[in-house]
């Protein structure tokens, strides 16, 4: 079966309070919007609309720039919120024809499983009826929909919240407003659609009525976890979302064989992968691209974004951005790696260091108080305390090149460009204006080279 996908997400939501349109706001680090795209490309829509009104243009570019790419994605602007069939509508012209079936779903209902949604089109795509859709029991009824069925349990319509009698008001079976319909049966009957509600607008739940008074076939999935088809209006619901979207990401990770000390308190984004009998620990976030490798310790109170960790690598309480480290890593308490920090195997950072865009050998030492910026350091180098590369003169960035098995004498001060020879030594307090060749001491302010090392 060829399905296509209309996500519907032109709605203003004012209630947000929000310049960011409502989409775009991030549930476990991925615009919530991403979630419906992303059921699209797993349920393998040939293509996807989306329904952008406001803000358009800022989920466009949002969208275009997040990750894996939806096939054929496109966007349709609904310049007038009309109503969630006008909305639909919206998208004929560019998939009639292309699809045996249209999925529909919406941009802010992001709790929705993957397997509920392989439910409904396996179901379609088994029964082939005119329209399929979700429906949830529940006794909140949070402001959807009702489903009316006659005695014969065959569905008849859907009514309103705002529309609906006291009888109906009764029904606890609800619209979750997802549905897969015949693509033919779909576009071909859309223009029955007359205005309805109070504010005249175009529902699509009335094809379901449609469907149901032509004979049509209607299928039903119901739902009984009403917590998966929670839609997203307030900061309010924006913050219950990111509650159980954590606390899914968490099982699904100490499920794979990561130990959570304390789920509650480990914030942990959608797209994060971790390896096997790894350990974190309270208050840590890892955010964004990152991935953690197999047995390491992480935290308490980290904070890494966009960074890959290698195996067996243990981070105490620091920051680490947009940076890449090698196996066996040790990190902390108190470090802040910026981006394009690279850290090769074995490196070691005691507390209080800071890198920035720089190469660390194997096995570089930095214990204490340091600072290295744009700086290549080559392995087994001891940074000691206190050395700080002197990277910028107020006006420009400067390279500082360390070579390997160098020792650096506290508070030795390496004012860049500079460069630092294989196996050389600077005293304590060196001030390293110029470069100090391979196998010699430099001591002194500015340093000068005392002697060749080895020559007594
Ligand atoms: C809709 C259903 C209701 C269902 C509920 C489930 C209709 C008429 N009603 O109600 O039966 O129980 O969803 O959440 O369909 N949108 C547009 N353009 C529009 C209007 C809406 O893109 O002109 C988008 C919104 O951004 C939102 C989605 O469609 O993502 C649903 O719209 P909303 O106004 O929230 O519909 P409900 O009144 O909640
Ligand atoms: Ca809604």
């Amino acid at each position: 079966m060829n399905l296509a996908s209309v996500i519907l997400a032109a709605g203003q939501g004012t209630r947000m309070k929000s310049n960011l349109p409502k989409v775009l706001h991030p549930i476990a680090g991925k615009p919530m919007v991403q979630y419906a795209l992303d059921a699209a490309r797993t349920l393998e829509c040939a293509h996807t609309i989306l329904v952008v009104g406001h803000g358009g243009n800022q989920v466009r570019d949002a969208i275009t720039n997040y990750q894996l790419p939806i096939s054929n994605l496109q966007f349709v602007t609904q310049t007038e919120q009309r109503g969630t069939g006008h909305a639909v509508l919206q998208a004929r012209d560019t998939l009639r024809g292309k699809s045996d079936a249209v999925f529909v779903a919406y941009g802010d209902m992001p709790l929705l499983q993957i397997a509920t949604l392989r439910e409904l089109v396996a179901l379609h795509e088994r029964a082939r009826p005119t329209i399929t859709m979700l429906t949830v029991v529940s006794h909140d009824s949070m402001g959807f929909g009702r489903i009316v069925r006659d005695v014969d349990k065959r569905v008849l319509g859907i009514v309103e919240e705002k529309d609906a009698t006291p009888e109906q008001l009764a029904i606890r079976e609800l619209n979750c407003g997802i549905y897969c319909f015949d693509a033919n049966w779909l576009w071909d009957n859309l223009d029955a659609l007359k205005p309805a509600g109070a504010k005249n607008e175009y529902y699509l739940t009335d094809m379901i009525a449609l469907a149901a008074r032509e004979n049509e076939r209607i299928e039903t999935i119901v739902l009984d976890d009403v917590r998966e088809v929670i839609g997203i209006n307030t900061r309010q619901h924006l913050a219950q979302a990111e509650r159980v979207m954590r606390e899914r990401i968490n099982n699904a990770l100490m499920d794979a064989g990561v130990t959570l000390i304390d789920p509650a308190t480990t914030y942990i984004d959608a797209a994060i992968v971790i390896g096997a009998d790894t350990i974190i620990e309270p208050n840590t976030y890892l955010r964004g691209n990152t991935r953690v490798g197999a047995n390491c310790r992480i935290g308490p109170n980290a904070l890494i974004r966009d960074s890959v960790i290698g195996d067996d690598c243990a981070i105490g309480s620091s920051v680490i951005e947009e940076s890449t480290l090698e196996d066996q890593v040790t990190i902390g308490p108190f470090c802040h790696l910026r981006p394009q920090s690279y850290l090769s195997r074995r490196v070691h950072l005691g507390n209080y260091a800071e890198v920035k865009n720089s190469w660390l050998g194997e096995g570089v030492h930095m214990g204490h108080f340091s600072y290295a910026g744009d700086a290549r350091i080559g392995a087994r180098t001891n940074y000691s305390a206190g050395v700080i590369t002197c990277n910028y003169n107020g006006k420009s960035k400067n390279q500082t090149s360390i070579g390997e098995d160098v020792f650096l004498g506290s508070d030795s001060l390496l004012v860049a460009p500079v460069t630092i020879g294989d196996r050389a030594r600077t005293g304590a307090g060196a001030v390293v204006t110029k470069d100090v060749p391979a196998d010699s001491l430099a001591v002194g302010q500015p340093a000068r080279v005392i002697r060749k090392l080895n020559e007594q």
